[in-house]
């Protein structure tokens, strides 16, 4: 039987295999990032860091139903120099990827600095997309524009953006064209889908705490959007810029339908949250099977090949 192979690069960074786990799910403290440094995952990326500690929303902050998940963490992380500490006493196998989230340009230039400073960061997700940031702490994934310019003039590492949802094909033409201009490295798309709301029909409320219910949505229901995005940013951007799909993955064949889309990489977020760190290998086995029945040896076979209707 012919050896699948189910690895995949971003750049010069090589995944063992094209798996990893979704920043902000199960990878803050210690011991998840060390479950996950052990696991088969093919990479692993850290939960958001600031520069300081911070607590986040009141609780709950976290609901999930079968088709999805709401969110309102508001980023609770140890701040970068427990996550930089953290990976400086550990061995690492695979590519780590420090994920960033300021809540100001000038807080992300200081997080990027700290990243550059350590070996043991393989490369930086900025994270400019998440939703539920205070009204006074801008959400950068909408109006970037003007501060990536200044970050290329001092960043050596690896650097992907972590973008939002975006919902027409000129915003995802627009940002395209600005990314050509700048050594980037990769882009995920996508982060929850901000500003939804979910009803509990018994209680007649609302299901998580903060912003009053409102919160970012994951899981199965964003998948349509999550390849929409992936699609087009894969049309639109150099093709040296890689694509790492996230939203919506529950299954081999979701991991499937984002490779086809153009993803080189996949992040799994509500899922691994559902599942715990067993997701890995079950996906892995889903997509392999999925391979050897469609006689593809590598995701080069079909990575970013949907076909149009003619
Ligand atoms: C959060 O901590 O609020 C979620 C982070 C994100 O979605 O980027």
């Amino acid at each position: 039987m012919k050896k699948i192979d189910i690895s995949s690069n971003i750049n010069e960074i090589k995944f063992p295999l094209c798996i990893m786990n979704a920043s902000g799910v199960l990878c803050s403290t210690e011991r998840e990032l060390s479950n996950l440094l052990d696991s088969n995952s093919g990479g692993v990326v850290t939960k958001s860091c600031t520069y300081k500690p911070r607590k986040g929303n009141d609780l709950p902050r976290y609901f999930e139903w079968d088709g999805g998940s709401i969110n309102s963490m508001g980023l609770p992380n140890f701040g970068i120099k427990f996550y930089l500490d953290f990976l400086e006493k550990k061995k690492i196998n695979k590519p780590i990827f420090l994920s960033i989230s300021g809540c100001s340009s000038e807080e992300n230039y200081f997080l990027i600095q700290k990243a550059n400073e350590s070996s043991k960061v393989t490369a930086i997700e900025l994270n400019l997309s998440c939703p539920n940031l205070l009204e006074k702490e801008d959400m950068l994934g909408y109006k970037f524009h003007k501060f990536i310019e200044n970050i290329f003039k001092f960043n050596k590492k690896p650097l992907g953006i972590k973008f939002p949802p975006y919902f027409q094909d000129i915003h995802i033409k627009n940002v395209a064209f600005i990314l050509n201009q700048f050594p980037i490295f990769f882009v995920t798309c996508i982060n929850s889908l901000p500003n939804g709301l979910f009803v509990d029909i018994d209680k007649e409320s609302v299901v998580i705490q903060p912003k009053k219910g409102f919160g970012g949505i994951g899981g199965s229901i964003i998948k349509p959007f999550a390849l929409a995005n992936i699609h087009k940013f894969y049309t639109y951007l150099r093709k040296d810029i890689s694509i790492i799909g996230c939203g919506g993955i529950s299954s081999g064949r979701d991991i499937f339908e984002h490779i086809l889309c153009g993803a080189s990489v996949v992040q799994i977020g509500t899922q691994f949250m559902k599942e715990g760190i067993s997701v890995f290998e079950r996906l892995e086995k889903e997509l392999i099977f999925i391979l050897e029945k469609k006689n593809y040896s590598s995701l080069n076979n079909f990575r970013g090949k949907l076909k149009n209707i003619q």
